[in-house]
């Protein structure tokens, strides 16, 4: 039995994609959130069973996903008490890494922390999992395989979680602002609004999804697209002469420095 402590954004993206796998019926899933009435609509959507107390659905668990926010967590540990003890914990609330979690946790409780992003809510996101982790070696494995049905599951030393973290939780929210852009642009030159965002949002996963498949450097694909005195080559010299890749670099550092 798995069952999740809180069921937001993030926990409604992950049971639902672990219930469209098929790796896991919805009856094997339980979840608890304090608002209940949101809770009882979001099973009935989901497929997942709610629970009314979130001690009763940890106990009948042996996998729990912390999935409330950073804030809560120490006051639903505190809660919980020893109802934890034995179980697998996987967390993937930001900033809640093995260092942290090994200094409240009772040694009986095996744990891991993971970063997912937005994209997960359409199986296509990334999952970072913390290399340091006191999972059992098989049911770490088994774990993985289920977020590895929302999206890419990437594994990374514990000191590279923070930028990890940086690009793939933060980066949506940054390519969000590239969309809207351009199709800012193509509006500006006579395209409706709801085609200028279709067709830039494929060409972006498009243009994605030929770098992952040819696996070829971005700057040979680049240089795929701009022909001698062209008009690509034209708007790659106007975003270098805007600043474009140092924008995207400083993007980073200020999510580094919070
Ligand atoms: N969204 C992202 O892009 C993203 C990316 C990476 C990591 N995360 C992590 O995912 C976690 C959840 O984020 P989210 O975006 O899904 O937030 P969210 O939509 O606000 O969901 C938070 C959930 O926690 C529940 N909750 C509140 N107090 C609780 C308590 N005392 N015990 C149990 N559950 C409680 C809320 O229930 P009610 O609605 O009933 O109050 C809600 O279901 C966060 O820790 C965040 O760091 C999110």
């Amino acid at each position: 039995m798995l069952s999740f402590v809180g069921m937001g954004n993030m926990a409604q993206a992950l049971a639902a994609g672990f219930i469209a796998s098929g790796k896991i019926t919805g009856e094997k899933i339980i979840a608890y959130a304090p608002n209940q009435e949101k809770l009882k609509k979001n099973a009935g959507r989901i497929g997942f069973t709610p629970a009314g107390s979130c001690r009763d659905a940890v106990l009948k668990s042996d996998v729990v996903i912390m999935a409330c926010k950073p804030y809560q967590i120490m006051q639903v540990l505190e809660d919980l008490g020893d109802a934890l003890n034995g179980k697998a914990l996987v967390s993937v609330a930001a900033g809640w890494d093995f260092a942290k979690y090994a200094e409240v946790l009772d040694p009986s409780v095996r744990f891991q922390f993971v970063m997912p992003n937005t994209p997960a809510m359409v199986g296509e996101g990334v999952l970072l999992f913390e290399e340091k982790n006191s999972l059992e070696k098989a049911e770490r494995a088994e774990i993985m395989e289920l977020f590895g049905t929302v999206g890419l599951v990437q594994e990374l030393p514990s000191h590279l979680m923070g930028i990890g973290g940086a690009v793939t939780g933060c980066g949506p929210a940054f390519v969000d602002l590239m969309i809207e852009a351009y199709a800012d642009a193509a509006v500006k030159y006579g395209i409706p609004r709801e085609t200028a965002y279709k067709l830039v949002s494929r060409m972006i996963l498009g243009s994605a999804a030929l770098q992952l498949q040819t696996g070829e450097h971005p700057g040979i694909l680049k240089d795929k697209v701009c022909s001698p005195a062209g008009t690509t080559i034209a708007g790659v010299a106007a975003l270098e002469g805007a600043g474009f890749r140092n924008a995207c670099l400083q993007s980073i550092d200020a999510v580094m420095k919070r």
